[in-house]
């Protein structure tokens, strides 16, 4: 740019040598050069700064809508820590924003998972197998000896980053590529499905295993604005094959396709999705068929085997503030790494949004959804909400 300009200037100069008198132009030349070259050190100096901070991209998660910053960086050495007390709970007032309490908010889910686990009238809704699908959804952190299973529209993307740098493939955050971050051969974060049985045994018993959860029909509403409202650029299927097969099986009204009148937006509708959903028994071809896309809106029963896994934790989206940190600090990484800043209120669960989405759904279509996601409503502790179903 610099050298273009100079160019310029010199050729100007030349030129209106001719007309002018030479003194003035030249000075006036050399006066906008300097400027130029001011403002763009000005430039060069603002994108350093917001490269700096605005490294921590969470369109994967939030829908575009969020640039959180970070500061995450791996370093070797453990900085000075206060030793706990022997015979005390682990120092919580290292995170200002943790009140003391977090760690009975975390026991009371995990008691509320293990006794919904037992309860033997749930146990279809509860239990399923440790098969390949669910060790698919499993990531490996050797290093750290973590397992973390992945349930997607939760911040997932910023955890496996987390992870990726804690196993050491790149040293930074910012570093990987974005594509890396779901390329399972290359990020150097394997699954645990890559594994022999007797490592991956092994791994269930010892590492430090958790996922995160959020309010099961708010998860189904933002998997259906992200697949198939947006339209994501990368992700033709949603729109292209699998709308058109669940529309094809579960619209009532099938519109002729001459009939002019007929002006609806192509598409999935929500109530489409609702029914498909609810349909336990008749949906099982069309996810076979589907393959694994459907990790967006099967339970997280079937995700991650909550109650056939014992995971040391379950951090919930709408508290990911406090959880996130919390969580570190369990698995033992919090002096290594650190969540990205969650902005205020974006997790926080939306009713005015849900009754919105579901002012258009039957009470017995709600209500066949509410008996499919039972399990993971009752696991978690999400209460049922009465509101879209009495
Ligand atoms: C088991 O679950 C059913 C259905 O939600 C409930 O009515 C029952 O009280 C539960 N039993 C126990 C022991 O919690
Ligand atoms: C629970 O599972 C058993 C065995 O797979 C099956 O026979 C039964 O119908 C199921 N019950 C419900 C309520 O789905
Ligand atoms: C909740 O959702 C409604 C409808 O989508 C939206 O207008 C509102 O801003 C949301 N509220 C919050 C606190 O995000």
């Amino acid at each position: 740019m610099d050298i273009n300009y100079l160019g310029e200037v010199q050729l100007a100069h030349k030129l209106r040598c001719h007309v002018d008198g030479c003194q003035l132009v030249h000075w006036e030349m050399m006066r906008r050069h300097w400027l130029l070259v001011g403002v763009c050190g000005w430039v060069l100096l603002l994108l350093m700064v917001v490269s700096r901070f605005i490294n921590f991209n969470l369109h994967d998660d939030y829908g575009g809508k969020v640039e959180a910053r970070t500061e995450l960086s791996a370093r070797t050495a453990k900085p000075q820590r206060a030793m706990p007390q022997p015979n005390s709970m682990p120092a919580l007032d290292v995170f200002p924003t943790i009140p003391s309490d977090w760690l009975s908010v975390e026991e009371r889910r995990l008691d509320q998972l293990a006794s919904v686990c037992r309860n033997s009238s749930l146990r279809n809704l509860t239990h399923t197998s440790i098969n390949k699908f669910v060790l698919d959804r499993i990531f490996v952190c050797d290093k750290q000896k973590i397992l973390f299973c992945q349930t997607p529209k939760v911040g997932n993307t910023q955890w496996k980053k987390v992870l990726i740098v804690l196993n050491g493939k790149y040293s930074k955050v910012e570093d990987i590529p974005e594509e890396m971050v779901h390329d399972h051969e290359k990020n150097g974060l394997p699954r645990l499905s890559s594994l022999k049985e007797n490592e991956i045994r092994e791994r269930l018993d010892t590492y430090f295993k958790f996922f995160i959860v959020r309010d099961p029909f708010e998860r189904i509403i933002s998997a259906f604005k992200d697949k198939f409202v947006k339209n994501p650029r990368f992700e033709p299927w949603y729109k292209h094959d699998i709308a058109p097969a669940i529309i094809r099986k579960y619209r009532k009204i099938h519109r002729d396709p001459d009939d002019s009148s007929s002006q609806e937006a192509p598409g999935l509708r929500f109530e489409d999705f609702v029914r498909y959903l609810g349909d336990v028994s008749g949906q099982k071809r069309l996810n076979r068929q589907f393959g694994p896309h459907v990790i967006h809106w099967v339970t997280y029963v079937e995700l991650c085997a909550p109650c056939d896994i014992s995971y040391n934790m379950v951090g919930h989206h709408e508290t990911l503030d406090r959880d996130a940190p919390y969580i570190l600090k369990a698995a033992g990484i919090e002096h290594l790494v650190s969540y990205p800043t969650i902005p205020p209120g974006i997790t926080a669960y939306n009713r005015t949004k849900v009754e919105r989405y579901f002012s258009g759904i039957s009470r017995r279509d709600a209500r066949r959804l509410y008996e499919r996601f039972q399990g993971d409503f009752n696991l978690f502790g999400y209460p049922r909400p009465d509101f879209l179903l009495d």
